[in-house]
């Protein structure tokens, strides 16, 4: 596990993104695995500048997305759909065809959850899979026991979960009780993951997954087992690392 531990909020993002973009210029081609959530905005708000100002080209890349809520279209204004087509896809040059979430709203969705590995699989895997931490551990919606070999599956969210992405549905809108996700086993299958991290209130997480036991309850520690992977911090987000 490598450790970046950046002075600011906004250099851990950049840092975050240039390590994208070093990845596409090295393979115009590359598979990348796409994570969502609050702390993904100012990343992809880089990659938009890079795509607008430098000619930074995503026209032959491939994106898998981590998860998507169980139950809602991708028309809806809180899905991972919709989020990915507002803040990234719909502003550069990649091909729509080539972006990839589960379907939320599939009728069979364990048949969907399956379909998806196999998707993966045939693009050749990923190359970079970028991932953010819930206050609980949890990478993708791979919640605190989740399995460390588990492949993209529902799962069923936690209360945490649902209080940190409440903001995003409308007052009084039900949230959905499932997420399909990429399971552990999915992501360390990745050839390098890159996870940031930003905040004070990440840092008890941040070094249960760098410093804690390789455990279930903290699905993130999983990480400690993969033989690349790139921890991206601020100084707030490792101000508990030893
Ligand atoms: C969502 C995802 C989640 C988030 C995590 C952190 O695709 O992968 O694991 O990365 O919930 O979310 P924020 O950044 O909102 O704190």
């Amino acid at each position: 596990m490598k450790v970046l531990i950046l002075e600011t909020t906004a250099d851990a993002e950049a840092r975050a993104a240039g390590i994208i973009a070093e990845t596409v210029k090295a393979k115009p081609s590359a598979v990348l695995g796409l994570a969502t959530g609050g702390t993904m905005l100012p990343l992809y708000a880089a990659l938009r500048r890079m795509h607008t100002d430098e000619g930074l080209s995503f026209a032959q890349v491939t994106t898998f997305n981590l998860d998507e809520y169980v139950g809602l279209a991708p028309s809806h204004p809180a899905s991972y759909h919709h989020y990915m087509r507002d803040v990234l896809f719909d502003h550069i040059d990649i091909d729509l065809a080539n972006t990839h979430l589960p379907r939320g709203d599939a009728a069979d969705p364990i048949a969907e959850a399956d379909a998806y590995e196999a998707l993966i699989a045939s693009a050749g895997g990923i190359d970079l899979q970028l991932l953010g931490i819930g206050r609980n551990g949890h990478i993708g919606f791979n919640e605190p026991t989740s399995s460390l070999s588990s492949r993209t599956r529902i799962k069923t969210l936690t209360e945490s979960t649902h209080a940190a992405n409440r903001p995003y549905f409308a007052e009084g809108e039900a949230l959905p009780k499932y997420a399909l996700t990429m399971g552990i086993g999915s992501i360390l299958a990745a050839r390098h993951c890159v996870l940031l991290a930003t905040g004070a209130a990440k840092a008890d997480v941040v070094a249960a997954m760098i410093e804690g036991p390789l455990a279930a309850v903290c699905p993130a520690s999983a990480l400690q087992l993969h033989p690349c992977a790139t921890i991206v911090l601020d100084r707030a987000a490792a101000s508990t690392l030893n």
